[in-house]
């Protein structure tokens, strides 16, 4: 674990394996580099390597003893005007991986908030946020994990600021830090061992270190409620399925406050069921539980925060698998909500437990606000690539929330809209409704289909991670593999609303 710690200054006589410094365009060498020595060889080095401070640029350079460091990196940030959020983060991830596989043990970074657009709380939250983030590597499998050893530490060099105010963001890091883990962990788990009662298992056991409410809803119960999408998807497999209520806090703190409830698809495995899938890249099915993994690392992460809002959340846990007990294209399944769904594919399952999960929220918990997080559709990564969600909501300014959060947090979201005239691409002649419509627009006709099953007082929003929760190639700060896509921006949408 990375301790981390923040100290006045710019770090020009800190000693470490590696110090990281930022620069813009149009510098010939970090703003934070006030050392004159240093500063000369820094700026020939980035001149002879043509480095222009541009975004997602880097050049290392090792310093052979003659300064406090033996090893320098500078990211660049591009033009300073546009200083984003997203650009920090990047490259505060990126120089994190770097550092991970240079296996420095001691970090440092020089953050010059006075020019950055940004305060220093919240430049140093993105900062090693975005650090620990790139350090993070998924090898509890490899008999010699070669991809590197995370720092040890990591200092951050805050110029002016007085680093008794950055105490509280570092701890908030770590505690987002921790259960961002969790989740990349959990998706990145093989799905012959992280089948649903897994995860009640695991569920239950972090819920109860956290300190947040967790009950087990097994099969009879789910039948008993009839819960037809989550019983219907299950059908095919060997293993049960399981709804899980995660609850914080156990006892309201405020009556007046409003109420949220967070459902996460929670597909161990998405074979496609009878409407089998290609076997190409099938593997990557896994993470179809993704949205279950950052509603879970959500719920945990709030008595650490001390957010005093009642928030709830329900992972849908099922397999999907093609077997002779299986669900058929052609049968009729009965939502919790008494709806019928005609099945045009047994591979449109996710929508199918989240209609059980939204309509029991609804009918049971009776929500203010209500946010599903799916790995819904690959309409949705046609539509926005792979890198950023599609919300789509009932409610425009919810919707508007969500995003601002997201923006906060730096995490790509982009809204999509649930035009009303679609609705009759999932209209069906045998049923109340179907469950898969045209190709086109296939990411709105989801939402739809999930908004039958939500109340329309409830402000609702759905979050189509399918693109960001599991990267099948890396993207320079992101290793391949599970992101924890979606546990920034609901951390800091519970704690705008709250
Ligand atoms: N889990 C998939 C969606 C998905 C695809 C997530 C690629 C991540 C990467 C989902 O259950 C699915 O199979 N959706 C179908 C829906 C179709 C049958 C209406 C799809 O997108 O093809
Ligand atoms: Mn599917
Ligand atoms: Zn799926």
């Amino acid at each position: 674990m990375t301790l981390l710690t923040a100290l006045r200054g710019d770090l020009s006589n800190q000693k470490a394996d590696l110090i990281i410094h930022f620069q813009f365009e149009g510098e010939s060498a970090p703003s934070t580099v006030s050392h004159p020595s240093l500063r000369s060889a820094l700026a020939s080095v980035l001149k002879l390597d043509g480095f222009e401070g541009k975004s997602d640029a880097a050049v290392l350079w090792h310093s052979n003893g003659k300064h406090p460091a033996s090893r320098y990196l500078v990211m660049g940030l591009g033009e300073g005007r546009k200083l984003s959020r997203e650009t920090l983060w990047r490259a505060c991830a990126a120089a994190g991986f770097r550092a991970t596989t240079l296996k420095a043990r001691t970090t440092g970074m020089a953050l010059s908030t006075g020019n950055w657009h940004l305060s220093p709380e919240d430049a140093a939250e993105i900062a090693a946020g975005g650090f620990l983030h790139g350090c993070y590597r998924f090898d509890k499998y490899l008999s010699s994990p070669s991809r590197g050893a995370e720092p040890s530490e990591l200092v951050l060099g805050m110029g002016r600021t007085d680093p008794a105010k950055i105490r509280q963001p570092l701890e908030e890091v770590r505690v987002v830090d921790r259960v961002v883990r969790l989740a990349r962990d959990l998706v990145s788990e093989h799905p012959g061992h992280l089948h649903p009662v897994r995860m009640s298992e695991v569920a239950t056991s972090e819920a109860k270190k956290a300190g947040v409410k967790c009950r087990v809803m097994e099969e009879a119960e789910l039948e008993r409620l009839g819960m037809g999408g989550m019983l219907g998807v299950s059908r095919g497999s060997e293993h049960p399925a399981v709804m899980i209520h995660l609850h914080h806090p156990p006892r309201p703190a405020s009556r007046k406050k409003p109420r949220i409830v967070l459902v996460g698809k929670g597909v161990t495995f998405d074979t496609g069921g009878i409407s089998l899938k290609q076997p190409d890249g099938m593997e990557a099915m896994k993470a179809d539980m993704s949205g279950a993994a950052a509603v879970l690392a959500t719920l945990l992460a709030l008595p650490g925060l001390k957010v005093e809002m009642e928030v709830h959340g329900l992972l849908m846990m099922v397999e999907n698998m093609p077997d002779g007990r299986a669900i058929r294209p052609g049968d009729i399944l009965r939502i919790f909500n008494g709806k019928t769904v005609e099945i045009k594919s047994t591979d449109a399952e996710g929508r199918l437990i989240l209609a059980d999960g939204l309509s029991w929220a609804c009918k049971t918990i009776r929500p203010d606000y209500l946010v599903d997080l799916a790995t819904l559709t690959g309409a949705c990564m046609v539509a926005l690539g792979p890198g950023c969600t599609g919300v789509m909501g009932n409610n425009d300014a919810f919707v508007k929330k969500v995003l601002e959060a997201a923006g906060d947090a730096a995490e790509r979201m982009w809204q999509l809209p649930l035009l009303p005239e679609y609705r009759e691409h999932i209209q069906s002649d045998v049923a109340d409704v179907k469950n898969s419509g045209i190709r086109y627009g296939g990411a709105i006709t989801a939402g739809l289909f999930l908004q039958e099953f939500v109340k329309p007082s409830v402000a609702w929003a759905h979050l189509d991670i399918a693109g960001p929760a599991f990267f099948e190639s890396g993207y320079g700060y992101a290793p391949k593999g599970a992101t924890g896509h979606g546990v920034r921006t609901l951390l800091r949408l519970i704690r705008a609303l709250a």
